[in-house]
């Protein structure tokens, strides 16, 4: 939600703020603006719509600033306008705000800067950030900060700038994630780190309740009572390459290229973390599993592997449903946290409400130093690298990986299961290999306007996903069902025009599987399936046939869910959507 990108140093500002918005995009893409300090002047340039638009507004301008700010948006108070857009600035144009997050009493304090006078250009809540500090300035913008922050309530970062001292970038990181990154002349600050990967690997993660300073050969932090912070800089181990597209049309598809090295890679990091981990999930009476989208579908498939390997009952519950909820936690109760960002808004307050209530808290993230990763008791990390396709695919595939060594971790057959994750990899290459084939299933339903997607036991999270998918990136409604209750519903739903996408591996339900194909067939509905390759029966039964690897039943996740990324991923693309930035939707969610 938002990107906010900061800059200082011996540099053209422009083209190194334009740079860290691309990579930002993902967060969110109604508007784009910069701020930046020209000849003691303020200059601000903002636009509806993608970066693009903004690039184009920019074009033949030769900004020669060495200090600025930059902000992608995702709209939540105010249109996507120009005049929405950030950065925002106060009455005389001598400071510029950009923002990410949520000023809760910004009606009330807008109300009292009305009243003292302050006309406002725009309907957003940030708007009464610049006033606040404009109004707080008495030669130090560290301190105008400190005083304007007093009075703000909610989750927020923002970056700011004044013309008063144009060497100088402060960020303020409460609720809202924001990263400095540390230069040689120069200094940097982002929501994220793929933002600055062309410039330093050094990062120090805000905290809440941080203020960041910046020059162009200083960095120093501070608590909202300007008590001076010291702070761990970190090395991230991400690069510059996993940040970019690599010859691929779209992010997507280099990440779903990128599964095998994913699994591998979170395999091995789990395994020489292992000893590390503070408990057993035999321990505890019931195992809750808290998340939101794909991570959500990624937990149900490891209830599975938790409750057969493990013999601990699992609930998975959507964390914006668990923090208003009665359910009765304990610390007789282990509750993990799945998220990819780690900045999940709903999944990191659902943690910090199971804390409260007694629990012991896992997260399972994918960004270190993230503010789910830094609330949890215990994090296990995947290691996928940056994703920043808007549709989740390899975090998703190493989510599985995550939360079947957990699993496996606790069975008599430990080593047995754990060597077993070795062979997915090159399983998942197999896969891939036949992506031809599932590009030549796509074509034939580029029209559709509705898709079912059954599956059953360890694979009806998988028919979720596949739904999730396809609606994510092509826009086509598609429902997730668990195969048997079919015939309680969406059955009314099938005609020769509905396609129904099956997962059918040879696994314990693969006979009902075939039964729930001869319903749709007998409706006339068109079959399409996801099964092992040789299978002759399913694949007579189905107008086309998506095969995988034969492997066995437990690890089928890893693999069913490969050509229904790519289904969702070809159908979009050749409808000419944006496949990495889907409208309406972001990558790091940050609202409730
Ligand atoms: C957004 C993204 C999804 C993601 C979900 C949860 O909706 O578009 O791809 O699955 O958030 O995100 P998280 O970072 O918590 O895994």
């Amino acid at each position: 939600m938002c990107g906010i990108v900061g800059y200082t140093g011996r540099d053209l500002a422009l083209p190194i703020l334009l740079g860290a918005l691309e990579r930002l995009e993902y967060r969110g893409y109604d508007s784009a603006g910069v701020a930046l300090i020209e000849n003691g002047k303020l200059i601000v340039e903002k636009k509806a719509g993608k970066i693009r638009e903004l690039v184009r507004a920019l074009w033949g301008k030769n900004y020669k600033a060495k200090t600025g700010i930059g902000h992608t948006r995702w709209a939540t108070h105010g249109k996507p306008t120009d005049e929405n857009a950030h950065p925002h600035t106060d009455e005389k144009g001598e400071f510029a705000v950009v923002h990410n997050g949520i000023i809760e009493n910004y009606i009330e304090l807008r109300e009292e800067l009305k009243k003292e006078g302050v006309k406002f250009k725009s309907d957003t809540d940030t708007e009464v950030i610049a006033h606040l500090i404009a109004k707080n300035y008495k030669g130090d913008l560290l301190q105008a900060v400190i005083e304007a922050v007093k009075k703000l309530k909610g989750a927020f970062a923002f970056a700011v700038i004044t013309v008063h001292e144009p060497n100088r970038v402060i960020g303020v990181k409460n609720g809202s994630p924001l990263i400095v990154g540390l230069g040689q002349g120069e200094n940097f600050l982002a929501s994220d780190i793929p933002a600055i990967l062309p410039y330093t690997k050094k990062v120090i993660v805000l905290d809440d309740g941080e203020i960041a300073d910046l020059t162009p050969d200083s960095v120093n932090i501070y608590n909202f009572n300007g008590e001076p912070v010291t702070k761990d800089v970190m090395i991230t181990p991400w690069d510059l390459v996993a940040a970019e597209k690599s010859g691929f049309k779209h992010f997507m598809l280099k990440e779903i290229y990128e599964q095998p090295k994913a699994v591998l890679d979170t395999y091995k990091g789990f395994i020489s973390n292992e000893e590390t981990i503070p408990f057993w999930l035999k321990d505890y009476r019931r195992i809750l599993i808290i998340a939101c989208g794909t991570s959500y579908h990624a937990g149900l498939v490891g209830k599975y592997w938790i409750e057969r390997f493990a013999g601990v009952p699992v609930e998975v519950i959507y964390a914006s449903e668990f923090r208003y909820s009665d359910t009765p936690v304990s610390d007789k109760d282990l509750v993990i946290g799945i998220s990819q960002s780690g900045e999940t808004i709903d999944t990191k307050f659902a943690l910090q409400s199971a804390k409260e209530r007694g629990a012991f808290t896992v997260g399972i993230v994918n960004v270190v130093g993230s503010a789910i990763d830094r609330e949890v008791d215990f994090s296990i990390h995947t290691h996928a690298g940056p994703e920043i396709g808007v549709a989740a695919t390899k975090t998703f595939t190493a989510q599985l990986t995550s939360l079947y060594c957990l699993a496996a971790r606790e069975s008599n057959e430990r080593e047995e299961l754990l060597k077993k994750v070795e062979k997915i990899p090159a399983l998942i290459e197999k896969t891939l290999a036949k992506a031809e084939d599932v590009e030549k299933v796509s074509e034939k339903y580029l029209k559709k306007k509705d898709f079912l997607y059954l599956g059953r036991y360890i694979n009806f999270p998988i028919a979720l996903e596949g739904a999730l998918k396809l609606k994510e990136i092509s826009y086509i409604h598609a429902e997730g069902y668990p195969a048997g209750e079919m015939k309680h519903g969406p059955i009314a739903l099938i005609d020769e025009n509905m396609p129904v996408t099956v997962i059918a591996p040879k696994d314990r339900v693969y006979e009902k599987m075939l039964s729930n194909i001869e319903e749709v067939l007998a409706r006339k509905g068109i079959v399409i399936s996801v099964g092992f390759e040789g299978d002759k029966v399913l694949k007579e039964k189905s107008a086309d046939f998506m095969e995988i690897p034969e492997t066995e039943e437990v690890l089928t996740p890893f693999l069913t869910v490969v050509p229904l990324q790519l289904l969702a991923y070809f159908i979009a693309s050749k409808l000419g959507l944006d496949v990495d930035q889907p409208r309406n939707l972001a990558k790091t969610v940050t609202v409730e």
